[in-house]
């Protein structure tokens, strides 16, 4: 290229005429590019990412690297680094001061698999990079502790600034807090709502989270106290629906979403997961039996005008990795690990999207 240099403004000009797909600003004004270096026919930079679950990340790898052959010189090499800082709407509070967000799984009717789609989110969401958190709040059946083969154990308390914290329990690298670390497993203890209500509170005030990017709340089906009592304590970022195609339960579901729009509530729904979308038996990997209808989670989700960020087959692996105490996605079933990835990159993108206009915090290392 002669006597042509390439600097660093000439590289963010490049960069500036790329746009981020969903936050339709280009990379530069969004403060996405840092760390420009210029060395002997070659640059490089670091892409700082919305979430390290982004489902656009080479897309946006891509389009980094056309605009600089493009615009700058078709033989310079570029060597892109992607990182991703979570983002955030919340003010600090004196509450979980390090969660960036926190995200409502909800359900109109239990049974649907709001647990499951929890576990295997949460664990999809930390193999991307993400550091996540489960609150387990559905009092009418705990069952996260099962589902992470910790239901025997007890977390522990440590003083912190002359106060008592409860550490929550680490399990495959999510922490996590249960009402069912709170009562013997096997015993029948009947929680009244307010009582259930104090425990949620003090999974908020009285226990060390640290640092999360996402802190997801296994709530109860349908509506109760406890979704009053959790958009009361804590800034929600916003709701996931869980719903099978189900009439039934489809109809339940669109009681759980007008409860979300209600003003008292004002949570914005991130979007819906249909669950058991189709039956695939292991030996069958190609086929889908739709046992429990067609096109139902869709369909809610057009109604309701939201995204649909999800569709989970009903494999028998997954109830059996449940019950054995891992999320499924621990496993090697392609099928399994692919539907609940997206639905986690699209519940991280929905998020992002959410928090688009608000300021940044720190940022995480993408595993790649
Ligand atoms: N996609 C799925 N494929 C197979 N079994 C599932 C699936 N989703 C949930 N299950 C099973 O269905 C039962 C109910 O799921 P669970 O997550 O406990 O529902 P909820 O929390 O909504 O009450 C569990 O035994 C679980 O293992
Ligand atoms: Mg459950």
């Amino acid at each position: 290229m002669g006597e042509f240099t390439i600097n660093k403004e000439k590289v963010l000009q490049a960069l500036s005429t790329v746009e981020e797909p969903d936050l339709k600003k280009d990379l530069v004004t969004l403060g996405m590019i840092q760390d420009i270096e210029i060395g002997v026919n070659q640059v490089r930079f670091t892409v700082v990412l919305t979430t390290p679950a982004c489902p656009l990340k080479e897309l946006i790898r891509r389009s980094c690297e056309t605009a600089i052959h493009e615009h700058l010189s078709p033989d310079v090499e570029v060597i892109i680094k992607l990182t991703a800082n979570v983002t955030t709407a919340r003010q600090t509070g004196p509450l979980i001061p390090g969660v960036k967000n926190v995200i409502a799984i909800s359900s109109g009717k239990g049974g649907v698999g709001k647990s499951t789609v929890t576990a295997n989110l949460a664990m999809a969401l930390h193999r991307s990079g993400a550091k996540v958190g489960i609150i387990d709040a559905d009092i009418f059946g705990p069952s996260i502790p099962v589902m992470f083969g910790v239901e025997h154990m007890q977390p522990t308390i440590t003083p912190k600034d002359g106060k008592n914290f409860i550490n929550p329990i680490r399990q495959f690298g999510i922490k996590m807090m249960s009402i069912g670390f709170l009562t013997p497993p096997d015993s029948a203890v009947v929680w009244r709502g307010p009582m259930a209500s104090q425990a949620l509170k003090q999974f908020f005030a009285d226990t060390d989270w640290g640092d999360l990017d996402y802190l997801l709340i296994d709530l109860p089906p349908g509506t109760s106290d406890i979704h009053l009592t959790l958009v009361q304590t804590v800034p929600v970022t916003g709701a996931v629906v869980v719903t099978t195609p189900q009439k039934v339960a489809l109809a339940d579901a669109v009681k759980g979403l007008s409860m979300f729009r209600q003003p008292q509530i004002n949570v914005p729904i991130l979007g819906i997961i249909e669950n058991m979308a189709w039956f695939t038996p292991e030996e069958l990997p190609d086929s889908q039996y739709f046992i429990f209808g067609k096109g139902g989670g869709q369909s809610l989700a057009d109604k309701f005008d939201v995204p649909l960020i999800g569709q989970i087959p009903l494999v028998q692996s997954i109830r059996e990795a449940g019950d054995e105490g891992r999320p499924a996605v621990m496993d090697t079933n392609p099928i399994v690990n692919d539907a609940f990835r997206d639905a986690a990159e699209s519940l991280a993108q929905q998020v992002a999207i959410r928090n688009a206009s608000k300021n940044k915090t720190q940022t995480v290392e993408i595993q790649v």
